[in-house]
């Protein structure tokens, strides 16, 4: 049967799935490739739904796979799929256009990072609950980052105290959100993007290493090890000592 969101939540959660994951190489659209014998997206949308402030979810799906898509989802949870576009910001666009009346959370999550924690999408909702405008998960960076020239030459050495790398869900006040997208003139990659060029302040909450985001063959092997990994402790966790 079908699980019900929280009716009483105030948290929508836009899930882009439209990619074409040209980095992973052929295969079929990345929201669709498996991991544990299960779709990418599969494994994030239950998590999204495992988390208690959680009323809606919309999917925006690779074009001409959202029936698709409905029919896979449908046994997690009651949520909206929409048509992806040709950018992520378009697919953003067409989840954001799509959310009800009654949240007032947007949080906006990468079908990409899987195995992301129902906690993480809690802790970022909790920081625009609490008052924040914008905050996303971030964590420290941990290579020396230099600046290269084109024809590979090293020009200098980034202080990389300062910098952190950016996770999802990235999670808004929803009229923030909406005034961000309608406002946006070039395709950025993430949201966050979007609403510092309005002057928003973004904070930051910390990220997870679980939040990672499946990009290249190295990382869907990753995640199929972590989850593995995750199975085999559940299986230790629940079973009867014999
Ligand atoms: N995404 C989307 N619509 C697009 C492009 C991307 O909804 N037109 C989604 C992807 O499905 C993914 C997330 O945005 O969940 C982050 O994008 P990325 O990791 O770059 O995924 P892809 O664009 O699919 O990968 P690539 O850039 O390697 O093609
Ligand atoms: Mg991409």
């Amino acid at each position: 049967m079908t699980a019900q969101l929280n009716p009483r939540g105030d948290v929508a959660v836009l899930v882009p799935a439209a990619g074409a994951g040209v980095r992973l190489g052929p295969g079929g659209p990345k929201a669709l490739r498996q991991i544990g014998g299960e779709p990418l997206l599969v494994h994030a949308v239950r998590r999204i739904a495992a988390a208690p402030s959680v009323h809606t979810i919309v999917v925006a799906a690779p074009p001409g796979d959202a029936e698709a898509v409905r029919e896979l989802l449908a046994p997690i949870a009651e949520l909206i799929v929409v048509a992806g576009g040709a950018t992520r910001q378009e697919s953003v666009a067409a989840a954001l256009a799509a959310v009800p009346p009654g949240p007032e959370i947007v949080l906006v999550h990468d079908a990409a990072r899987a195995l992301t924690p129902a906690i993480l999408v809690e802790a970022v909702a909790t920081a625009i609950r609490s008052g924040e405008d914008a905050a996303i998960p971030v964590l420290p960076v941990v290579d020396t980052i230099k600046e290269v020239s084109t024809d590979g030459v090293v020009l200098g050495t980034v202080d990389r105290s300062a910098l952190r790398a950016v996770q999802t869900p990235q999670g808004f006040r929803r009229s923030v959100l909406t005034a961000a997208h309608a406002a946006a003139v070039d395709p950025l990659t993430d949201d966050a993007g979007l609403v510092e060029k309005q002057g928003v302040r973004v904070a930051c909450v910390p990220g997870s290493e679980y939040a990672l985001k499946i990009t290249r063959p190295f990382d869907l092997a990753l995640a199929e090890h972590l989850l593995n990994a995750e199975n085999s402790r559940n299986v230790a966790t629940t079973s009867e000592p014999g």
